[in-house]
């Protein structure tokens, strides 16, 4: 045989190869897909802000894994139609989370309802003043950011404790983001409240390791949902919301893929499933590395 011939064969077995690996690949991305789907069997979990964005895609990915959802909001008729969407393993209750005694209403249906409590998803959370210079700052917009963005996850940690500590379980999942780590990139009361979030996680994290209770949080990248669609109008006049989210997602540049609330969905379900028994205190950032790294671009 000639030595191209020789090189010609062994190029075809190499290319035979990676075809077979690949396959291999997609039916493990099958078998994986299928061995996921119900992850959070049997479980019990209370979502604020469902009836909109990340924790509306929350609930869907949660009920598809087996979970039995409280969506909780202060949008009812919204909220009350996507819990009837979902079907019998999802139920709505209001509650604004920054009102307290709401909150501890919220845990105890979850529990006489469904008779336990396994995964408490804090996700509410509002853009806040959306003062662009900290001369503009009102500090009572900022004490609103606080309570709405903070306050009311204290109170979601402790009163979903308060019913987890007897049972020695649980997951504790707080939605963060990513101006909680990087300086501006959002108004000052936004940043400072989410970063208040991490720290929450962690102090709470701390205790909580004694009675078996898991306490992380989420900092997604931004993503068009009705909270950013709202502030960008606000901000800039921007009324058309397939610009929003254009503009979003060409705010980060990942091949292949955009910030979509599912992704965000998708690491609260691993976060409230037993696949992370062992991860606690931690932030999981989903900004497919805008946080982490900058590139220097050289030009000759
Ligand atoms: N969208 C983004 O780019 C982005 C990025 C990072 C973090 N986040 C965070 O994600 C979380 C969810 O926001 P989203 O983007 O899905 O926004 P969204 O506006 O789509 O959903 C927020 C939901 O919270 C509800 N809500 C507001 N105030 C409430 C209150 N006091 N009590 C109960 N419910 C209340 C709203 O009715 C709405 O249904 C927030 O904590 C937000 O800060 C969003």
């Amino acid at each position: 045989m000639s030595r191209i011939a020789l090189k010609l064969k062994r190029n075809k077995s190499v290319l035979d190869a990676l075809a077979k690996i690949d396959t291999n690949r997609q039916h493990h991305k099958l078998f994986s897909t299928n061995s996921q789907s119900g992850r959070l069997a049997g479980k019990v979990a209370l979502i604020t802000g469902a009836a909109s964005g990340i924790g509306k895609a929350a609930a869907i990915r949660f009920i598809e894994n087996g979970a039995k959802v409280l969506l909780a909001d202060v949008q009812d008729h919204l909220g009350k139609s996507i819990a009837n969407d979902l079907g019998p393993n999802a139920i709505f209750i209001h509650c604004d989370v920054a009102n307290e005694q709401e909150i501890t209403n919220a845990v105890d249906h979850a529990v006489t309802h469904y008779g336990r409590l396994d995964v408490m998803y804090n996700n509410v959370g509002i853009a806040g003043t959306l003062a662009t210079t900290i001369l503009d700052l009102e500090l009572e917009g900022f004490d609103r950011a606080m309570a709405v963005n903070v306050r009311s996850m204290v109170a979601g940690i402790k009163h979903a404790c308060r019913v987890m500590i007897p049972h020695q379980a649980g997951s504790i999942i707080c939605t963060a983001s990513t101006a909680a780590i990087l300086g501006g990139i959002a108004p000052h009361d936004y940043a400072v409240s989410k970063a208040a979030v991490v720290g929450l996680v962690k102090s709470t994290a701390a205790e909580l390791n004694q009675h078996g209770i898991r306490v992380n949080c989420i900092s997604p990248h931004t993503l068009p949902t009705q909270l950013v669609v709202d502030g960008f109008k606000k901000l800039w006049g921007i009324d058309d919301e397939k610009k929003v989210a254009e503009m979003t997602h060409n705010a980060w540049e990942f091949k292949g893929a955009t910030c979509e609330a599912a992704d965000v969905a998708e690491a609260a379900v691993f976060l409230a499933s037993d696949d992370a028994k062992y991860i606690s205190g931690h932030n999981l950032v989903v900004d497919a590395g805008f946080t982490c790294f900058k590139r220097l671009n050289f030009s000759a």
